[in-house]
């Protein structure tokens, strides 16, 4: 099987998933369609980094496809478990690999692909990737991590905009509005990405997110980043305290020579 084929297949693969997990409630059916949506938004931005970094036709749709399939995992989560917390589930991205292995996705693909699709899932909701990692392996796991923190940057900016919507506890995790975390400034003064198990309020999941920008890996991610002002939109959103706006200024510079270099 070639790439393209396999982004065909990962496409059908898609579709036949949401019918399969049919018998939600409205609750679920609300969620199903918030992670169909994130992953097609991510499949499109996986394409597009790939573009934007000079990859060849098959690479970009090897791109598309492992962006379209990343979050599989979420479906049969949410039937078993009903929740996206994999702290008190199961990790979802392990779970997708499950299924694409249960839906033959992976087979019949060169070795090497099909362990490149294996590790960009597996990595994209951890901390960090391993240190040593083939290059592309590494790669596919760089952008594919690169364009769910775009997303996830777009919805959650939106949301903070548009305060008027109905919550979404994938969101706001269900934790207390206020107050913020010493460990959380901290880990954004060492310009390193915050660990969830460090967000105790919705004050932290924001300066969490504005951490990300210390783990993005591409000029590309930065362009698109600085394009939606998702910097300034988590900013506007967050308490107007000095220790805020000090991480607040540090990310800005730290983004700012991201373009000159
Ligand atoms: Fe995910």
């Amino acid at each position: 099987m070639n790439i393209q084929e396999f982004d065909t297949r990962c496409r059908t693969l898609f579709d036949s998933f949401l019918t399969f997990y049919s018998g939600w409630n409205a609750g679920q059916l609300r969620n199903v369609e918030i992670k169909r949506q994130h992953s097609l938004r991510v499949s499109a931005l996986c394409e597009k980094l790939a573009v934007a970094l000079g990859l060849g036709p098959e690479e970009v749709a090897l791109a598309r496809a492992i962006g379209l399939v990343h979050d599989l995992g979420r479906f049969p989560q949410l039937m078993k478990y009903n929740t996206f917390n994999d702290a008190v589930s199961v990790d979802h991205a392990a779970l997708t690999i499950e299924e694409l292995e249960r839906g033959n996705l992976l087979q019949g693909l060169d070795p090497g692909v099909a362990q490149t699709v294996k590790t960009a899932v597996l990595f994209h909701n951890k901390l960090a990737l391993p240190a040593h990692l083939p290059e592309q392996e590494r790669l596919f796991s760089q952008i594919l991590r690169d364009a769910d923190k775009l997303d996830i940057l777009e919805v959650i900016t939106d949301y903070y905009q548009n305060r008027d919507r109905e919550p979404n506890h994938t969101l706001t995790w269900e934790l207390p509005a206020k107050g913020i975390s010493e460990k959380v400034l901290q880990m954004l003064r060492e310009e390193k990405p915050v660990e969830r198990e460090w967000v105790k309020t919705q004050e932290d999941i924001k300066l969490m997110q504005l951490s990300w920008v210390y783990d993005l890996n591409f000029k590309a991610s930065y362009r698109i980043l600085g394009q939606n002002r998702y910097v300034d939109k988590i900013f506007s959103v967050l308490p107007k305290r000095d220790e805020v706006y000090e991480v607040y200024r540090q990310v800005r510079i730290y983004v700012e020579n991201k373009f000159m270099n």
